[in-house]
Order: C-alpha cells, then structure tokens, then sequence
C-alpha cells in the first residue's frame, strides 16, 4: 500500500460503511474531493487502480479469515469500486475543465476530438 493507515485513509475507509449521509451528496462531495486531492498531487489512476485491488484483496482475507460472509466481501468490492470510480472520474473532469478553460472549446468539440483520436489510433 502506497498509504500509510493515518487518520484520513482510516477515516475513508470507515466512511464506505457509515455512508455518511445514506450515501448521499455529502458522501459523493467527499470522494470527489478525495480524487481532486489525487489529481492535484499528480498521483494518476495507473496508481490508485492497483490500490483500490489492494484494498479489496486484504480486506477480504481478513474478513475471510474471520468466518464472515462472502456477501459482505462482495458489498466491499462494490463499495470500492464505486468509490475509484469517484476518484478516477476526478482525473477526466480536471482534463476536461483545463482544457476548455485553456482552449475555449466546449465540452462537445473536446469529446469529439477524443473519440476522432481513439479512432485513428485503432485504425
Ligand atoms: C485506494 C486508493 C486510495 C485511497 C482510497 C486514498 C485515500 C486518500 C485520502 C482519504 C486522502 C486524504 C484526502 C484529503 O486530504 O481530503 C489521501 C491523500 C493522499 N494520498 Fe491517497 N488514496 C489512495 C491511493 C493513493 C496512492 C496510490 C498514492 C500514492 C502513490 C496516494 C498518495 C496520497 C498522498 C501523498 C496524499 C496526501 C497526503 C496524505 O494525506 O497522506 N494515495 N488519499
């Protein structure tokens, strides 16, 4: 783990089963800032992809070792998952507002080229 378990970490983890408010916009707004944070110190999704994994994996031995059930591994694999989507969406949104700000395209021509540039490198 890139992480050493200090208190913010701890508390991210912790915050996945609480969910806050339901799971609601004041967890969203959270996971959001916790991306930006990522975003902002350059760590990219390459890395916090294989961490998230992390994540998963040991958490589920440990709950596995404890006897618990398999569904409650898989509501962490979820949880995870939803919680890197968060992070990783973070990474698309920032690019994306740069540019436009930087270029003065709008959102529509930024896609547009995107999907122009995956085209060209898959032919
Ligand atoms: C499972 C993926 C990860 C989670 C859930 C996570 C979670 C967090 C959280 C909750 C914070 C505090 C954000 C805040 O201040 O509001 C943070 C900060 C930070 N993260 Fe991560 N992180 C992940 C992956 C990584 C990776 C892969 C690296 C480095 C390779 C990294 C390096 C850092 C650094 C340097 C900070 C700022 C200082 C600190 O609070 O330790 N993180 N991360």
């Amino acid at each position: 783990m890139p992480h050493r378990l200090n208190e913010t970490f701890v508390e991210w983890f912790g915050e996945m089963f609480t969910g806050m408010d339901d799971w609601g916009s004041a967890y969203a707004d959270r996971r959001w800032r916790i991306g930006l944070v990522h975003v902002q110190i350059g760590i990219g999704p390459q890395h916090v992809v294989p961490a998230m994994t992390n994540v998963v994996n040991e958490v589920g031995k440990h709950l596995k070792m404890a006897g618990l059930s398999e569904n409650l591994r898989d509501s962490l694999g979820r949880i995870c998952m939803i919680d890197l989507a968060f992070i990783e969406q973070a990474y698309v949104e920032v690019s994306l507002q740069a540019v436009m700000r930087e270029t003065g395209w709008s959102e529509g021509l930024f896609k547009r080229m995107i999907s122009t540039g995956a085209s060209s490198v898959l032919s």
